[in-house]
């Protein structure tokens, strides 16, 4: 056997690479699986503005051309810490400009946290379901992502309080090192956290930590910037007055452009050094070029009418989605799915059918001509209970037309699924 460490050992595949290859193979697919963002907008002009302001100037230009230090650029760092302070509502006192890291997207922060705080057997809670990439993570690292129970505002307070209790009675609670949660337009579920249930939350863990026991809150904000409907609420992160609880991550992958790997994060203060040093073995400090772009960026208007954009779009192709799925589904009992006010993902139901690859409904859809993403690979392997009949659906990537065929074929697959159900009950 090679001579492999236990975490290449235990790192596997990610469960979507196999849909990603599948829809680079039969390009005639509708992929409603893959989490890429609409091709068409993303930024060129705005892009080659940057660039060109960038290296216009030789000094500039050559200074985003070399290294940078290790938590990223000062002026980038600011500018983003003071884009978070104002979408909190947050003046006065706050996480200062020390706290900020940059990464090479908010992916490698998750990681790198997993890295510095988690030992073999460690758990992690999150909810149930979770965005898949981060618990495979931390399964390589020997972890245990244990699921919370949610509802359409966020996990539930009582069973975080009590999985909490019955750790400490249990003289388990060492082990917990980390509670992370996408508050706003979650992958795969789309739910964001209510601002009373963040509260809550926070209340709750607050609580359990004391001198010997420390749990952090990951509140993993890629998403915040994609809201279609209705207003923003402030961080999780802002609730943290004392700043030792909350690392808050965030990525202009969403909201800008994924390819230039642009992720940042705000630490509570203890975790600066541990996770600086880190940093420092990985790359010593992520891309620097593209945090100078995002800088440009962020400092004109480019950033903010980009966003006014990209909301039109996507919410153009959520409505899309959602009459679609109203249109060819709506009467089937089987069949529901959470409103979603934004983000990238529809999480539907459809009770009594397995969704996964060695189902019935998967090969049908891909028979049909359209990919979406097993809701079983999407929950951690303790706690609440995985759930077989659900499914991601995105609508990111396809253009409206595309999106409400695959849905017209998605139902299709559906119906003769549920159909061929029937046929074996009755003849049962
Ligand atoms: C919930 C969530 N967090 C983090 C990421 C990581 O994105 P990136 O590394 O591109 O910033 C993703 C990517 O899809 C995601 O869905």
């Amino acid at each position: 056997m090679p001579p492999f460490s236990r975490l290449a050992r235990n790192t596997v595949e990610a469960p979507i690479s196999f849909l990603m290859r599948e829809a680079l193979a039969r390009p005639e697919l509708i992929s409603l699986a893959a989490g890429f963002v609409d091709q068409a907008s993303l930024p060129l002009s705005e892009t080659l503005e940057a660039v060109g302001q960038l290296l216009n100037s030789s000094a500039q230009g050559r200074a985003a051309l070399q290294y940078s230090s290790t938590m990223g650029d000062t002026a980038v760092r600011e500018a983003l810490l003071s884009r978070l302070r104002v979408a909190d509502g947050r003046s006065g006192e706050g996480p200062s400009v020390d706290q900020v890291i940059m990464t090479a997207g908010s992916n490698e922060l998750l990681y790198q946290l997993g890295l510095i705080l988690l030992d073999p057997d460690d758990i992690v809670l999150c909810a149930a379901p979770s965005y898949f990439v981060f618990l495979g993570a931390l399964q390589g690292m020997r972890a245990h992502a244990v699921g919370l129970p949610v509802d359409e505002d966020g996990v539930l307070p009582e069973a975080l309080d009590q999985m909490l209790k019955k750790a400490r009675a249990e003289g388990d609670a060492e082990r917990i090192k980390a509670l992370y949660l996408t508050t706003y337009f979650d992958n795969p579920s789309s739910i964001t956290t209510s601002q009373s249930r963040r509260e809550q939350i926070f209340e709750i863990v607050d609580r359990h930590n004391h001198a010997n026991q420390h749990l952090y809150i990951i509140e993993d904000a890629a998403y915040r910037d994609l809201r279609y409907f209705g207003d923003d609420i402030p961080s999780l992160h802002s609730l943290d007055r004392k700043q030792t609880t909350v690392i808050h991550t965030s990525s202009f992958s969403k909201s800008y452009s994924p390819g230039l790997r642009v992720g940042w994060g705000v630490l509570p203060k203890d975790l600066v050094q541990p996770l600086s040093n880190h940093q420092g073995n990985v790359n010593f400090g992520a891309p620097h070029f593209s945090q100078q772009v995002i800088l440009q960026v962020v400092q004109s208007d480019a950033f903010e009418s980009h966003l006014e954009t990209l909301r039109m779009t996507y919410r153009e192709k959520l409505e899309t989605m959602v009459s679609a799925a109203q249109k060819y589904l709506g009467e089937l009992s089987e069949v529901a799915w959470l409103p979603a006010k934004g983000g990238l993902y529809i999480w539907m139901q459809i009770t009594g059918v397995n969704t996964a690859e060695d189902g019935d409904l998967f090969s049908r859809a891909i028979e049909k001509g359209v990919l979406y993403v097993p809701g079983c690979h999407c929950y951690p392997q303790r706690g609440a209970a995985r759930q077989n009949d659900r499914i991601r659906l995105s609508f990111g990537v396809q253009s409206p037309e595309r999106i409400d065929r695959g849905m017209q074929l998605l139902s299709e697959a559906i119906r003769e699924t549920l159909s061929k159900k029937e046929c074996r009950s009755v003849a049962r």
